[in-house]
């Protein structure tokens, strides 16, 4: 199991254009420094920040035990030498970190490939396990308990605000008619089918290459882990805790998530007017990067940390 997370097969997505925009603050630095990834994943950002950075150092945090434990084997050497130290929670409280100076902080938003593939956390449409979806399983409110607990309302509410999902009333009353039937599936590819029945006829073959139970999915994991107010707390925190001439870099995935980082980062200064995109032969390679756009903000040097 172990050996399965070191052999990560998460692509990092847009390696080059990350490293190119975060490095430029830690080149031109007096003094050792260090980058924030609050995303630590499969570490192929990590790895490829710890090997541009000689002289600086990296703190990576996940809330996903196994992504730390699979780095601390992968990256024995640089964690004993004191270039990378491992933080397992949210970025949500990277305000109480206290790492000395930060001129980078850097966050690849979502779920890495290795939670996709990973049949046990019910993340799939076709996964037989319980619907878990935490990111964290240490800790929190399953998805199936989140369902069992939240009101017709409360249900609508995620699917709608969460996942713009059109049919967002429809889902909610059939969960709630399973679950006054007692048959909440207990499996996500129960749940999916649910979902799915819940759409029209035309709708349920999905949109295009897309399940018809996508947004809906999008909206119970986004719900499970708090995903947003996540986020926003480490805008702001993080501009906050960054160093003046210091760069934020975020990857995200969805509407929902690019919406709000280009609205922290219109406060600095953005790197670039629009987001960056992966490029054909990355699309190619890597389908999971589609989504994907990659935003960067300067912190003006005057600011105070
Ligand atoms: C897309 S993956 C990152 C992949 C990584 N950049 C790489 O190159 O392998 C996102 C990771 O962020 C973690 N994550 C998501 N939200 C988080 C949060 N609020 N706090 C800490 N980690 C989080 C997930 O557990 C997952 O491992």
């Amino acid at each position: 199991m172990m050996e399965d997370f070191y052999n990560t097969v998460h692509k990092p997505v847009m390696l080059q254009e990350v490293v190119d925009a975060m490095r430029v603050p830690f080149d031109a630095a007096a003094r050792p420094a260090v980058l924030i990834d609050c995303t630590l994943g499969g570490g192929g950002h990590a790895d490829a920040f710890l090997k541009a950075l000689p002289g600086h150092r990296v703190v990576a945090i996940d809330r996903d035990e196994a992504a730390i434990k699979a780095a601390e084997l992968r990256f024995a050497g640089e964690i004993k030498a004191g270039r990378l130290t491992l933080v397992h929670g949210g970025f949500g409280g990277i305000a109480e970190l206290a790492v000395g100076p930060v001129l980078g902080i850097f966050a690849d938003l979502g779920f890495s490939s290795d939670q996709m593939d990973d049949p046990g956390r019910g993340l799939s449409f076709n996964s037989e396990a319980f619907p878990d979806m935490r990111l964290d399983r240490s800790r929190g409110q399953t998805c199936f308990d989140l369902l069992q607990t939240t009101s017709e309302a409360g249900l609508e509410k995620i699917f709608r605000e969460y996942g713009e999902e059109r049919y967002s009333r429809r889902i909610a009353a059939n969960i709630m008619q399973a679950k006054r039937e007692k048959r909440l599936p207990k499996t996500s590819k129960g749940l999916a089918e649910l979902i799915a029945f819940s759409s029209p006829a035309a709708g349920r073959r999905g949109h295009g290459r897309l399940h018809p139970a996508t947004r809906a999915f999008q909206a119970l994991r986004i719900a499970v882990n708090n995903e947003l107010a996540e986020l926003d707390k480490l805008l702001e925190d993080g501009m906050m805790l960054l160093e003046g001439g210091g760069r934020m870099g975020v990857i995200s995935f969805h509407s929902l998530e690019d919406r709000r980082v280009k609205t922290a980062f219109r406060k600095f200064q953005p790197l670039f007017k629009k987001p960056r995109l992966p490029g054909e032969r990355e699309l190619g390679d890597n389908p999971r990067s589609r989504s994907a756009k990659l935003r960067v903000a300067v912190k003006p040097p005057e600011s105070a940390p």
